[in-house]
Formats: C-alpha cells, sequence, structure tokens
C-alpha cells in the first residue's frame, strides 16, 4: 500500500510557521501573561439575527441536501450583490456556493490548475496558499511584493516571471498579511497581463468588506473585458465575523460553474440549507459588524503606528484593510524569527515572523490589530521597552 504524492505535496507545510504561537499558546497555559497578536479572529461574535436564522432555519427542517450549486436564494442574493459592485449582471448560474473561501480557492485550483502548470502569486502570502497551489500538482511562483510600493502586486513584477507554464495568477486584495488594497489601475495592468498570456484570475477578495475609509476597492470582476477569465472567491467568515460556519462561494462565468459542478459535487455534494439561509440574510444588508471592525481596526493600525514610529525606531506598514498590521523590525538587527521569540520570551509579547508569510518578509512582523485598544497599548509599551533593551545591549556590546 502506498499514499498518495499529493501527502508528500502538502507535507511540511504549515507547522513550523506557527511555533510562536504555540509557544505563547503554552505559556499563557503555565499562567504567565501573554499577549497573543499572532492569530487575527473578528473581535465580536457572529451577529446574533444571523445565528438566529441558522436556528430557525434547522428547526424548520432545513436540513436536507443542498442543490449542489448551493441553495437558489443564496445565489440569487450573490447574483445581487455582485451585479450591483460590478455594475454588469451576474446570474445564479455565475455562483458556486462552498464551504468558506479556503474551500473555494482549493476546488478553483483543482479545477483551474494540474501537474507542471506554475500559478503565480505575490509573496508574503496568506498561509494556505502554497497548499492550495500544490495540491493539484501546480507550482507556485513567488512574485516579490515590494515595500516601497505599498506591497501591492504589480504588473511588470508578474509578466517578468510568466513562462509557458504560468496558467493563473492569485490575487489577494484586500491582502493578508500586508492589509494593502490593489488600485483600479493596477488592477487593469494586472488584467492586460492575463490577457496577453491567457492566463486565469483567482482573486480572494475575503477582506473586502474590511477596508478602511477612503480606500477605492476594485475587483478584477468588474472589468468586462476580465469577467470570463476571473474567479471571485470570498465568504461571509470576515465580513460577518461568522468563520466557523464555513460559508463561501466562487462567482464566475455561468461555464466555471458548470465544468466545475462535478468536481464540487464530489467533495460535498451541496452545502447545509440553514447555513445558506443565514448566508442569505446576511449578504443581503450591509454588515454592521463590518462597520464597527473597520472602525477599530483603522483606529488601532493608527494608533500602533503614531506610537512605534514615535522614536523612529520602527517603521510600521499601516494597512489599507483587514485585521493586521506590518511592523519593520531590521533596526534591531535580528531576523523575524529571532525577533519574535525574543519578545515573547523577554514580555510575553507574541508576534508572527514575517517569514512565516514568505521570505519577502525576514525583517518584519505581523501584529494582530483584534485584540481591545487597552491590550495593544500594553504591547505598544512592552515591545518599546523591549526595543530600548536591545538598543543598550548593543550599545554594551560597542563599548
Ligand atoms: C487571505 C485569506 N483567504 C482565505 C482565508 C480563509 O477564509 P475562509 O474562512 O472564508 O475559508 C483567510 C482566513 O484568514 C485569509 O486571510
Amino acid at each position: 500500500m502506498r499514499y498518495a504524492r499529493i501527502n508528500d505535496r502538502l507535507a511540511g507545510l504549515g507547522g513550523a510557521k506557527w511555533g510562536v504561537h504555540v509557544r505563547a499558546n503554552v505559556l499563557a497555559a503555565q499562567g504567565h501573561d501573554v499577549i497573543r497578536l499572532t492569530i487575527g479572529e473578528p473581535d465580536v461574535s457572529a451577529p446574533g439575527e444571523i445565528v438566529q436564522c441558522a436556528a430557525d432555519a434547522m428547526t424548520d427542517g432545513r436540513t436536507g441536501y443542498s442543490d449542489g450549486r448551493g441553495e437558489i436564494g443564496l445565489r440569487q442574493a450573490l447574483a445581487n450583490r455582485y451585479s450591483d459592485r460590478t455594475g454588469r449582471p451576474i446570474g445564479p448560474d455565475q455562483v458556486l456556493c462552498l464551504p468558506g473561501t479556503q474551500t473555494a480557492l482549493f476546488v478553483t485550483m483543482m479545477g483551474l490548475t494540474e501537474e507542471s502548470d506554475e500559478v503565480l502569486t505575490g509573496d508574503p502570502l496568506y498561509a494556505t496558499y502554497e497548499g492550495v497551489i500544490r495540491a493539484s500538482g501546480a507550482r507556485m511562483v513567488s512574485v516579490p511584493l515590494r515595500s516601497e510600493m505599498g506591497f501591492r502586486l504589480q504588473a511588470d513584477d508578474i509578466e517578468a516571471r510568466i513562462t509557458s507554464a504560468s496558467r493563473a495568477i492569485l490575487l489577494n486584495t484586500p491582502h493578508n498579511p500586508t492589509g494593502a488594497v490593489l488600485t483600479r489601475d493596477e488592477v487593469a495592468a494586472i488584467g492586460e497581463v492575463a490577457r496577453r498570456h491567457d492566463l486565469w484570475i483567482v482573486s480572494d477578495e475575503v477582506y473586502e468588506e474590511l477596508i478602511f475609509e477612503d480606500v477605492p476597492f476594485a475587483s478584477p470582476l468588474s472589468f468586462p473585458e476580465l469577467a470570463d477569465r476571473t474567479v471571485v472567491v470570498s465568504s461571509i467568515s470576515k465580513s460577518h465575523a461568522a468563520p466557523g460556519f464555513r460559508s463561501g462561494w466562487a462567482v464566475a462565468s455561468a461555464e466555471f460553474v458548470s465544468r466545475l459542478l462535478p468536481l464540487a459535487e464530489t467533495m460535498l455534494f451541496g452545502n447545509q440549507p440553514f447555513i445558506a439561509d443565514m448566508t442569505e440574510m446576511a449578504v443581503r444588508q450591509p454588515s454592521e459588524a463590518a462597520a464597527g471592525m473597520r472602525k477599530r481596526f483603522a483606529r488601532r493600525a493608527k494608533r500602533l503606528t503614531d506610537r512605534l514610529e514615535g522614536d523612529g525606531f520602527f517603521r510600521v506598514n499601516r494597512p489599507q484593510a483587514g485585521m493586521f498590521a506590518l511592523i519593520d523590525i531590521s533596526s534591531t538587527g535580528m531576523d523575524s524569527e529571532t525577533y519574535a521569540s525574543d519578545l515573547l520570551e523577554r514580555t510575553g509579547v507574541a508576534v508572527m515572523p514575517g517569514t512565516s508569510f514568505g521570505d519577502g518578509l525576514a525583517g518584519w512582523v505581523r501584529v494582530a490589530l483584534t485584540v481591545p485598544d487597552e491590550t495593544l497599548e500594553r504591547a505598544c509599551d512592552l515591545i518599546l521597552g523591549h526595543a530600548e533593551k536591545i538598543g543598550e545591549s548593543s550599545r554594551e556590546a560597542a563599548q
């Protein structure tokens, strides 16, 4: 007997990246005072009304098998929403409901790529992208995201890495971990590259509703000339603080949906009608949960920037969206893993080493903005105190 090669391709992705987070949990379990800025989950629970909607739907018997594409009410609600956002008619036959953005990414990549294909995506990147790309046997081609460009993916940088094996560009806007939002011109330029080289564009827009004020959002789906080659994946995990419900979708051409339906049905045989009902309710109106998070996360990002940049030792990449901020820690002289471990052991503040998100963040750490304001203030005090100690030690070493 033997295991299939997919297990080898995915083995080893994951574990080590979370070392600091795991250590923080151990310290906390031992009774140490630990501030965990490692993982970002919505800082509120899913709104009571949508939870109630799911509970009522269950009680009302909405517990049978679903349509393989997802329940028609939800697909229509999503079709309306994307028609409004793109200014073009999008029909329910263009929507495939899946349990979360993660599954939507997996099905999409399995349906569009295979062994020896290449998928281009930015580095840094969201932790599961490498696995999602490798699962089908495709190869990930990293496109460096440059801090001087606000970490926004540039069309020229993509084009320089295109080969005859290139099959798809995986976009993430707003971006995790950088909080960058691509401009309309940048999306158009990337779209042009995709057209020139006949590539798919898979656009992970799960943070769309967490864009801070005055930053416009652009999706490749809004460009009629890109519509046939674009697959948008998203969910209510972030927008409605509801990651545990596992409710997401892919929106693309009707042909994409019918071609990938057998793959989706082979995995799922439809997803849960009671979750479809609550998701339909959620996406039919603006999310108050998202509005609250936008406000709080933007406020905390500004406060973190003001505090840490105050004496010029650190630089903060202030996010335009999402739940995280990046701190440039290169002035400490440490790499991101050494810094994160040292900070945790000496102060109890846990941050994610930048290298957990790709090679491009060796001099950065990521902090979650999802803790209460007072906790973030305390974390800033500790980070600044720690930096002072590093400065003292290096001065002593120099004497
Ligand atoms: C960029 C990105 N894509 C996808 C996901 C997964 O989202 P979902 O809960 O919808 O599967 C996350 C979760 O953190 C994310 O940050």
